[in-house]
């Protein structure tokens, strides 16, 4: 059978790091993927004066599976985010984030397992109308939803969870005020959870929703949301998990997925080996489970779990004082 390729973005700032560290660790697992290299990002802008070269696009599309590290996006006018662009050239509608405690980081909470399912194409991210009058002292910006993207997304947070046997998917909505665009979401939404009688579903309003995830996260399993809150929401979840060094994303399509950290490049720790590169190895067990390769993404999960808990070699967010080649090594040790 051909091997599997992968395509890799290293990206900007942190990324190079992190990403060779999840690489690393993937092929000491055993993994037998190719990896085609391309560039995005100011990596890209510098080489080849675009940020995001044809090349990486046809390597996402041909390849089918992307890891990649996080992207600058240039400050200033004429810049659009890389990340939303991809995400709606290649339809990857969800955007599912997963949060799990693990021993011994510094968190609030040590018992905290939620997965947020973010609408990732349309609402306020889409793009649409963006308009600042002449004299800059209006602006304007539209948010769409269709009944078609709601009943995708929300329909994919409820397979998810009947194949990770969860119990309860929450949508999260604000239909007393955005009646038209979260109105439409969340009655969609309880049209889809009707279809699935084995699984609670429970609705709440954004704002009494991050209210209760730091309160009483115990009551949250799969969350369903859209886009703008769905960001929102998963940042505060990788915060009651010990931060966003610790915090994975899938972006899935229906014909590509790109697998990557919530965070960002991180400017301030660039280039210093100071970056946890939790966030991205636990993208590519996102990517491994997406393969049906559940028992590797276990034996990675483990490993990076035991460094994590016994404080061996960690990074300085988790409360060490080593860097991310030796956090590596820890891991690739446990394997
Ligand atoms: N997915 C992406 O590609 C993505 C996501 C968010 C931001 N960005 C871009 O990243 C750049 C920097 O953004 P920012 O500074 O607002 O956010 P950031 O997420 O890069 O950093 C926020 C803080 O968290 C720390 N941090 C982030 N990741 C870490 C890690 N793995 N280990 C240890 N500490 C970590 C940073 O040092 C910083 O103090 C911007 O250009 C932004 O557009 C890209």
């Amino acid at each position: 059978m051909a091997k599997q390729t992968v395509t890799v973005i290293r990206g900007d700032g942190i990324g190079p790091s992190i990403i060779d560290s999840a690489i690393e660790i993937l092929n000491a697992a055993g993994c037998d993927f190719e990896y085609e290299y391309v560039d995005a990002g100011l990596a890209a802008l510098e080489k080849t004066g675009e940020l995001l070269p044809p090349e990486t696009l046809e390597a996402i599309e041909r390849n089918k599976l992307t890891l990649k590290g996080p992207l600058t996006t240039p400050v200033g006018e004429g810049f659009t985010s890389i990340n939303v662009t991809l995400r709606k050239q290649f339809g990857l509608y969800a955007n599912v984030r997963p949060v799990k405690s693990f021993e011994g980081t510094q968190a609030r909470y040590d018992n905290i397992d939620i997965i947020t399912v973010r609408e990732n194409t349309q609402g306020m991210y889409s793009g649409l109308g963006q308009v600042t009058s002449e004299d800059g002292t209006e602006a304007e910006a539209m948010s769409k939803i269709t009944r078609e993207g709601a009943e995708k997304i929300v329909t994919f947070a409820y397979e998810l969870a009947q194949r990770e046997g969860r119990k309860k998917v929450t949508a999260v909505h604000k239909a007393n005020i955005l009646k038209s665009t979260s109105g439409l979401f969340l009655k969609v939404a309880r049209e889809v959870g009707e279809r699935f009688p084995d699984i609670e579903s429970a609705e709440m309003i954004v704002d009494a929703t991050c209210m209760k995830l730091v309160m009483n996260p115990d009551e949250f399993d799969v969350v369903v949301t859209t886009n703008l809150f769905g960001d929102i929401i998963s940042d505060l979840c990788a915060g009651l998990v010990g931060g966003l060094g610790m915090a994975p994303g899938a972006n899935i399509g229906e014909n590509a997925a790109i697998f990557e950290a919530v965070h960002g490049s991180a400017p301030d720790i660039a280039g210093k080996n100071l970056a946890n590169p939790t966030s991205v190895i636990l993208a590519s067990i996102q990517m491994l489970e997406y393969l049906d390769m559940g028992e590797t993404a276990e034996r990675i999960r483990s490993a990076v779990a035991d460094v994590i808990k016994s404080g061996d070699r960690t990074t300085r967010d988790l409360g060490g004082n080593h860097g991310t080649t030796d956090f590596t090594k820890a891991v690739i040790e446990r394997l």
